[in-house]
């Protein structure tokens, strides 16, 4: 597979978005459209107001299709549930720091089952509580509207996280992914882009767009 850097524009359309009821071939449409990466947002009902989906669907996908798969945890206990989305064919785990777990144990778990690990946080949570990590993730995911839905508003107030979040990089010599989710379309994308994400999940506005290859060529160049 192909070795992802912080310099790549990597679009990742959120499965949240697609028909439910036909899921490999939604997946196939997206790939076939371009993304590079499937974003697949697992909601337990209890750290979110929402229940999605959880291992089994992520490894039917993983199954049927190659392409990279960035697991958004939105549970409560990622640490328990951890080893079966590495099971289920993750390329990417990532987990909020606002989760009851310790997070620092939970990124090295998923580092030494050798695959990409990433941290999470809300709107809400200052850039401050992820700092300690940042020396040990492989991706930032900071989220630019309260997680639990698709089709919510992009929250521009979460641009200074960014910026913070690359200075820092630099600071310290690190190389991990900015990825942005949340409201990501076509006017919202410049912003995160000129912050400094290279990551950029979109549910709606890819998957509910008239034509998808048109929708992620224009994240590609925003
Ligand atoms: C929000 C999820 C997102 C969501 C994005 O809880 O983490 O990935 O699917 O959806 P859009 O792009 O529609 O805002
Ligand atoms: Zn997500």
């Amino acid at each position: 597979m192909k070795r992802w850097t912080p310099q790549d524009r990597i679009i990742a359309p959120s499965l949240l978005a697609a028909n439910f009821a036909k899921i490999g071939d939604e997946t196939s449409r997206a790939i076939h459209a371009g993304a590079d990466w499937m974003h697949l947002d697992v909601m337990d009902g209890h750290f979110v107001d929402n229940i999605s989906f959880g291992p089994a669907v992520i490894q039917a996908i993983h199954e049927s299709n190659d392409i990279f798969l960035d697991v958004h945890l939105m549970i409560s206990r990622p640490d328990h549930y951890l080893d079966r989305f590495i099971k289920a064919g993750a390329d990417l785990i990532s987990v909020h720091v606002e989760a009851d777990h310790d997070v620092a144990e939970t990124l090295k778990r998923t580092r030494d089952a050798g695959i990409l690990n990433g941290i999470v946080l809300n709107p809400a949570t200052p850039f401050s509580e992820v700092e300690p990590y940042l020396d040990q993730i492989d991706l930032l995911l900071c989220m630019t509207v309260v997680p639990g839905f698709g089709g919510q508003s992009f929250m521009a107030e979460v641009l200074p996280k960014i910026e913070a979040a690359v200075k820092l990089r630099e600071e310290r010599g690190l190389s991990f992914h900015i990825e942005v989710d949340g409201g990501i379309k076509l006017e919202t994308a410049p912003l995160a882009v000129a912050a400094g994400a290279n990551v950029l999940v979109a549910g709606s506005s890819t998957f509910s767009a008239p034509d998808m290859g048109e929708a992620i060529k224009g994240l590609r160049n925003a």
